[in-house]
């Protein structure tokens, strides 16, 4: 089925805009590749979910851990669901810094998430400074996921120095990374977790790093506004076998 490929289109695209991308994307995209999610902003998920007729899966970036209520300017996973939404990304570094969202919070989340019938892409990965003690950081980071069935969960370790940045991590960087993950889940949490890479993937860098049999697929924040690069993501991805 191939690895899975997933466009975080973060604040970008009115729903014009994600109409038009749809229409080339479609047009481009072989049919036989069907592991890919659109997570695209609240106001154009279901905008995306129409155009994309039932291929592929429509994500969104964020959900509050509430069914309904007195919470303005938030968006429930049944309201997510209702739009076409079947992912949810979860603890996106952006998130964590810029609003604050602890680790608690974000476990929080997951479980209503999960619960409520949505996946969850939750994203984990380090600062610059923190690099020399990355297992360290990852391990704290992924204890929110502690107690909590994982079926319906991919983590995408997102190292924060390689986020729009251009400066992707190395092979050896990215292995080590996810091997940590990896044992970490399975300690924890007695499974084996499908664990994506994010940071400046483009589809000039993504056949080297989908190739590690330690990598799931991709989650990809600048490359995934364009079309055109967006498919020969998902055909990079569907080369190889997903687990
Ligand atoms: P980038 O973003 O591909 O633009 O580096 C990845 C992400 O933040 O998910």
């Amino acid at each position: 089925m191939g690895k899975f490929v997933v466009a975080n289109w973060k604040m970008n695209k009115t729903i014009k805009e994600a109409r038009a991308f749809i229409d080339e994307f479609n047009a481009k995209l072989p049919k036989k590749c069907k592991n890919w999610c659109i997570c695209a902003p609240f106001t154009c998920v279901f905008a995306v979910f129409e155009g994309l007729k039932g291929a592929g899966a429509v994500g969104v970036q964020n959900i509050y851990p509430q069914e309904k209520g007195a919470f303005t300017g938030e968006v429930s996973p049944q309201m997510a669901l209702d739009a076409g939404a079947t992912w949810a990304i979860i603890g996106h570094s952006e998130r964590r810094n810029l609003m604050g969202e602890t680790d608690e919070f974000l476990a929080k989340k997951v479980k209503f998430a999960l619960e409520s019938g949505l996946k969850v892409i939750f994203c984990v990965g380090e600062k610059l400074e923190e690099h020399c003690r990355l297992k360290t950081v990852l391990k704290a980071e992924l204890k929110a996921l502690k107690g909590i069935d994982l079926s319906g969960v991919v983590i995408a370790y997102e190292p924060i120095w390689a986020i729009g940045t251009g400066r992707v991590a190395s092979i050896e960087d990215i292995k080590r990374a996810h091997l940590a993950i990896i044992e970490t889940i399975e300690k924890q949490n007695g499974v084996t977790p499908v664990v994506l890479y994010g940071g400046s993937v483009k589809s000039s860098n993504a056949g080297e790093i989908m190739a590690l049999d330690e990598v799931g697929g991709v989650l990809v924040g600048g490359a995934s506004l364009n079309a055109d690069e967006f498919v020969k993501l998902i055909e990079i991805g569907g080369k190889y076998e997903s687990k």
